[in-house]
């Protein structure tokens, strides 16, 4: 386990005496002073814009901008940096994904395939773009253990022009078995799009090892600031595309009658990008080396079991999907309680933890349910805070006996 009382000193959130026991993780993390600094530092000492000013500070904001995104080749063992581009969230990546290379590339008759497991990030796109072009989205279907029926990839077939699933459920917190649905994908020439907002702070992504086409990921949920997300794509995929957005920056040249395209990653990055925002991702990104991701796995893995372990043991609790291989995720429901109601009793003794659909009302047509509970774990956790989850939990039910 890592020594939490450390890294907790990283955090200011942290340094008060009032009760804290944040179990959101899934939704948004907390950030290091280094990442804060970083983002100040940016404001404080050279706040210029990017790739255009021609003196000292600006140069320094080039600089420091682009260097993120070697950091973040470096992080995700991607290809190379102009695979990388820089947006404003997971939801704005995929949504690039699916105008820019699916307004271009999918035809009537087309079809594409994504899962009832996904966020509707990975979902709603994708119904405006094969609705707008008269395609067909198809779903590969949920199992009862919260996994994906993997058997269900023999329908994929000359007609599949794209499969895009998330590499880890925000619900189930499963790990999908993305190495066969990108495989069988490719087996019809199909493009690969893996939603990485919850497995890229959480384990080791090899994107060249993936070989998927792109990978969209937020910094908001690895320690990062809010505003700023990644796009990994196949460069020649990239290049093949029209721009998702105009404006400046992502021009190289412009008349009244015809603008010609930047190279890529630019042409993707239209306008004044969330600079500090990127600025901070780099320091997060350092921050997370420093801890180690793998170690931050472990911890996590061994507080899924302490909190799976002391978690069923609750009267009335229902914890929702039990796969094999899964991050630190735990949906559940107790008893007649609305999961709105227990996260706000929850609240007066200082524990956060998400009530709702989570974004993914289909998994809850799924389940027969309107919302869910939802504690989710990272590296600033301990089992005293499971602890104090499942006291607090029995107290509430108490409550609504
Ligand atoms: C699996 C998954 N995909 C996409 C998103 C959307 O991320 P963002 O809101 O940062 O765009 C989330 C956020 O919870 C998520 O969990």
């Amino acid at each position: 386990m890592l020594d939490v009382n450390k890294i907790r000193r990283d955090f200011p959130i942290y340094h008060s005496d009032k009760p804290f026991v944040y179990l959101d993780s899934a939704s948004t993390t907390q950030k290091p002073q280094v990442v804060i600094d970083a983002v100040n530092s940016y404001y404080n000492s050279y706040a210029a814009n990017i790739h255009r000013a021609l003196y000292e500070i600006g140069e320094r904001a080039t600089d420091a901008y682009e260097q993120v995104r070697i950091k973040v080749k470096q992080f995700l063992n991607v290809p190379n940096t102009h695979s990388v581009i820089f947006t404003r969230s997971t939801t704005e990546s995929i949504n690039l994904v699916a105008y820019a290379w699916g307004l271009k590339n999918l035809r009537q008759h087309d079809t594409v395939f994504i899962s009832e497991m996904e966020h509707h990030s990975n979902l709603v796109p994708w119904q405006l773009i094969t609705e707008k072009i008269g395609a067909t989205l198809n779903y590969i279907p949920l199992a009862d253990n919260g996994t994906l029926n993997i058997e269900s990839l023999d329908q994929l077939n000359d007609q599949t022009k794209l499969v895009s699933v998330g590499h880890q459920s925000n619900v189930f917190g499963t790990v999908n078995s993305v190495n066969e649905i990108i495989s069988a994908a490719k087996n019809v020439n199909a493009v690969t799009v893996l939603d990485g907002a919850q497995a890229a702070p959480h384990m080791k992504v090899n994107i060249t090892e993936l070989d998927c086409d792109f990978y969209a990921f937020s910094g908001h949920k690895m320690v990062g600031p809010t505003g700023v997300g990644v796009l990994i794509g196949r460069t020649d995929l990239l290049e093949s595309m029209d721009p998702f957005m105009g404006g400046g920056e992502m021009i190289n040249t412009v008349t009244l009658t015809k603008s010609t395209w930047n190279d890529v990653p630019w042409k993707f990055e239209a306008g004044t990008p969330n600079i500090a925002q990127v600025i901070g991702l780099g320091a997060a990104i350092d921050y997370l080396q420093s801890v180690g991701v793998d170690a931050i796995h472990d911890h996590e893995q061994s507080l899924l079991k302490y909190g799976l372990d002391i978690l069923s043991q609750i009267e009335g609790i229902t914890l929702y999907g039990n796969a094999d291989h899964r991050g630190a995720v735990i949906p559940f429901n107790v008893g007649n309680v609305h999961a709105h109601d227990l996260a706000k009793f929850l609240d007066t003794d200082g524990i956060c933890i998400r009530a709702g659909h989570h974004c993914a009302q289909p998994i809850m047509d799924y389940l027969g349910v309107a919302s869910t509970a939802r504690a989710s774990f990272y590296l600033y956790n301990d089992k005293n805070d499971i602890e104090q989850l499942a006291k607090s939990i029995e107290k509430t039910a108490r409550i609504f006996d």
